[in-house]
């Protein structure tokens, strides 16, 4: 019956305090496999941005931000006031067919918006080339700051023509095409962009991190203990951002506790093998895990799950965002109307009461799975950095909108940890993650302005 079923997906799906340490154990080895010159499956990108902003940074930049969502254009003006800013933004839609289609399109989208922004902030306006912070959110390797060879697409996209490929002379081409006035100065992740931008209103922060569409953290290494960069001389001292790209954490399936269902998400996925970490927590697959449990239940015949029903809806791939699942995880009454709505609506089901607690409880084992795993990441960097206390910043709809995500979070940390008793409930927790300042807008123009100060000190 359904309560059996809830105890065997509350098997599947737990991960326990031992098995928390036993990941996170694992993810700081992986982390100091990733930079060295042999390499791990996780990246560590050395992304060129070397220092920490001072507060002092001043000028106008312009950030184009290419999560995953959508597509945004900001220009910041950081002022002479310490650590202030000023923003103006657009968001465009991220059209769903130019994830899989073709890279021309995806460059002149991109292009038209930039177009569009500038045009109708500066209209006819004559100005010099306004400097770029363009943060592409994808794993790339970088030889400097206005560089990145695309690794591999990640969180569903699938465009031919850009993997191995510098993104930057392809970005340019289209805004040449249009002339439009623009110098892309620093290409960077939104993981080292919110990183930036944290440290920049708060100098406790140390780790950058998104939980959203995708999954990934950022923090600053110190270059001797990046041996892969060993060969290229730079001052031992000099910090150095890495973008971790821990989405790839566990490709070879070491430890991560896999469900069938993840194993389903993985192969139907446009890049089976990758981002094994990712696919089991970011925004992108929480719907579809649910999806594919219920659909499993639904055509097992010993479990009368929507008996009788028509389950075509259900049926098809991606139909549910974590959005679905954070309604199921909110819905207040105790009778889960609100659910038994949900479900009626968008698929067509009418569900009984014990089919609606068991969808409750699923949606909280994959919720609580994807912030106790999340929090493996967290600790780990922690842990090989020696930060005992520190803040990490932030962002991404699933930290941001998610239910319960960040006290889950929390509570994985303190069990990983092992942190003492509080004397006081109020007291903060040693390691805190907190929403962080705007990485891909304010963050893209700090790395900007660091990049142009650089150059203009001639290092
Ligand atoms: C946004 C940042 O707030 O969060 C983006 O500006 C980032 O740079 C994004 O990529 C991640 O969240 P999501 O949920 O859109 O993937
Ligand atoms: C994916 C991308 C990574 C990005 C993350 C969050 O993991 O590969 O670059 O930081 O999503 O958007």
């Amino acid at each position: 019956d359904l309560l059996q079923e809830i105890q065997r997906l509350e098997e599947l799906f737990t991960v326990d305090q031992t098995k928390l340490k036993a990941i996170t154990k694992h993810f700081v080895s992986e982390l100091a496999k990733g930079l060295s010159v042999e390499g791990g499956s996780i990246p560590m990108n050395p992304t060129w941005c070397m220092s920490f902003p001072t507060g002092d940074e001043t000028g106008t930049f312009l950030a184009l931000d290419m999560g995953g969502t959508n597509l945004r254009v900001c220009e910041i003006i950081l002022t002479d006031e310490k650590s202030e800013f000023d923003i103006i933004q657009s968001k465009y839609r991220m059209p769903e067919e130019l994830k899989t289609g073709d890279a021309d399109e995806l460059w002149e989208y991109i292009a038209d918006c930039l177009q569009q922004f500038i045009e109708s902030h500066h209209g006819e306006e004559q100005f010099e080339k306004l400097s770029l912070g363009f943060t592409f959110s994808y794993p790339a390797t970088q030889d400097y700051i206005d560089h990145g060879v695309l690794q591999r697409w990640t969180k569903g996209f699938d465009i031919a023509g850009v993997e191995g490929h510098n993104v930057v002379p392809m970005f340019e081409a289209a805004l040449a095409k249009r002339g439009v006035p623009i110098k892309l100065t620093a290409l960077i992740n939104d993981t080292t962009g919110t990183l930036i931008a944290s440290a920049y209103t708060d100098t406790a922060m140390k780790i950058g991190c998104i939980f959203g569409t995708g999954c990934n953290a950022a923090y600053m290494e110190d270059v001797k203990s990046i041996p892969k960069l060993a060969h290229m001389n730079l001052p031992p001292d000099m910090p150095m951002a890495i973008n971790c790209e821990w989405g790839a954490f566990d490709n070879e399936h070491k430890i991560l506790p896999r469900t069938p269902y993840d194993i389903i998400i993985d192969k139907d996925s446009p890049r089976p093998g990758q981002q094994a970490f990712e696919k089991m927590i970011a925004g992108l697959y929480l719907g579809e895990l649910l999806r594919l449990v219920l659909v499993d239940l639904h055509d097992n015949k010993d479990v009368h799950i929507f008996e009788g029903q028509n389950i075509d809806k259900l049926r098809k791939a991606y139909t549910l965002d974590s959005s679905f699942l954070s309604l199921i995880e909110e819905d207040p009454f105790e009778n889960l109307s609100e659910t038994r709505d949900l479900f009626h609506n968008k698929l067509s089901i009418a569900a009984d009461h014990s089919e609606l607690e068991l969808i409750r409880r699923l949606a909280e084992l994959i919720g609580t799975r994807s912030a106790r795993l999340s929090a493996c990441g967290v600790a780990a960097i922690a842990t090989k950095k020696g930060y005992e206390t520190c803040h990490v910043g932030a962002d991404g709809s699933v930290f941001n909108k998610y239910p319960h995500f960040k006290a889950r979070g929390a509570q994985a940390l303190r069990e990983i940890l092992d942190w003492p008793a509080k004397k006081n409930a109020k007291d903060p927790d040693p390691i805190e993650i907190l929403p962080a300042e705007d990485g891909s807008g304010v963050g893209a123009a700090l790395i900007a302005a660091l990049t142009l100060k650089r150059a203009k000190e001639g290092n």
